[in-house]
């Protein structure tokens, strides 16, 4: 795992976006693992620019959600499949077919989580995953005391989540209890992985997730164990680590990160 702090959200999630552009030029049908929530409005727009200014090329690109509320379709403005619509499938070059959200309306969710899985290894997994961290310290939406071998399935959200979330549904009384994610195992699975993360509110959770124990009380612990993850934060979010001169060096010596340090 490697820690990259920048001294804003504007800049962290600079640096998240021009990751996935990268890493979409090297490979134009690159299978992208996307997340949702606040912190990656901004990332989406950027990518946005990149397809609208710079050429990005969405023609060939594969994307599967981490996650899916239960009980909503599609169509519900409160769905993550709206919210991907809204913030980035409807301004940029991608095959709708291509661009793949749990159903979290299906007659049979036992059914859904199957298939999704087998979509996403009938792609050949996920090539960079994309991440953000919930208060609890969730990826996806794995709660607490989600196995970190867990695969795509059916989890009740924490009141936490609830309250976290509720601002998109006018109430947490109207957050569905339940929502489909994939697992903290597809996630380990993944061959890159990105995981964003900005503002104070963020610096405890984040701490324990990158210096704390491996635990399934925090999920996002469980990528000390990815091969090859790189954690953007902020200064807010940073705030509470405690080996940030190591990871600033890093940083700052590594010749594979020279493109990036203006940005
Ligand atoms: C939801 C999503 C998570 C996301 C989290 C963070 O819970 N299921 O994937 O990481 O929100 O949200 P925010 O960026 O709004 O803090």
């Amino acid at each position: 795992m490697e820690v990259i702090v920048r001294k804003d959200a504007e800049a962290a999630a600079r640096l998240t976006a021009r990751l996935i552009a990268d890493a979409i030029r090297v490979k134009p049908d690159l299978v992208l693992g996307l997340a949702t929530g606040r912190t990656m409005e901004r990332v989406y727009e950027m990518l946005v620019e990149e397809h609208k200014y710079r050429g990005l090329d969405f023609t060939y690109v594969v994307t599967f959600n981490l996650d899916e509320y239960v009980g909503l379709a599609p169509s519900d403005p409160c769905s993550y499949s709206a919210y991907m619509h809204y913030h980035l499938f409807r301004h940029v070059n991608i095959n709708p077919a291509n661009a793949h959200v749990p159903r979290g309306n299906a007659a049979d969710l036992e059914e859904e989580c199957r298939r999704y899985e087998a979509l996403i290894a009938a792609h050949g997994g996920i090539d960079l995953q994309l991440l953000g961290i919930g208060l609890t310290g969730h990826i996806g939406f794995n709660e607490p005391m989600s196995s970190l071998r867990s695969r795509t399935r059916l989890k009740a959200l924490s009141p936490v989540t609830l309250q976290q979330n509720s601002e998109y549904f006018g109430g947490v009384d109207k957050v569905p209890r339940r929502a489909i994610t994939v697992g903290v195992g597809n996630i380990l699975e993944s061959k890159r992985a990105i995981m964003l993360a900005t503002g104070e509110e963020k610096a405890d959770i984040v701490a324990r997730a990158l210096e704390g124990p491996v635990t399934a009380m925090v999920t996002a612990s469980a990528l000390q164990l990815h091969p090859r993850c790189v954690v953007i934060l902020d200064e807010g979010a940073a705030a509470n680590l405690t080996m940030r001169d190591y990871y600033d060096h890093i940083f700052h010596t590594e010749p594979e990160w020279a493109p990036y340090r203006s940005l």
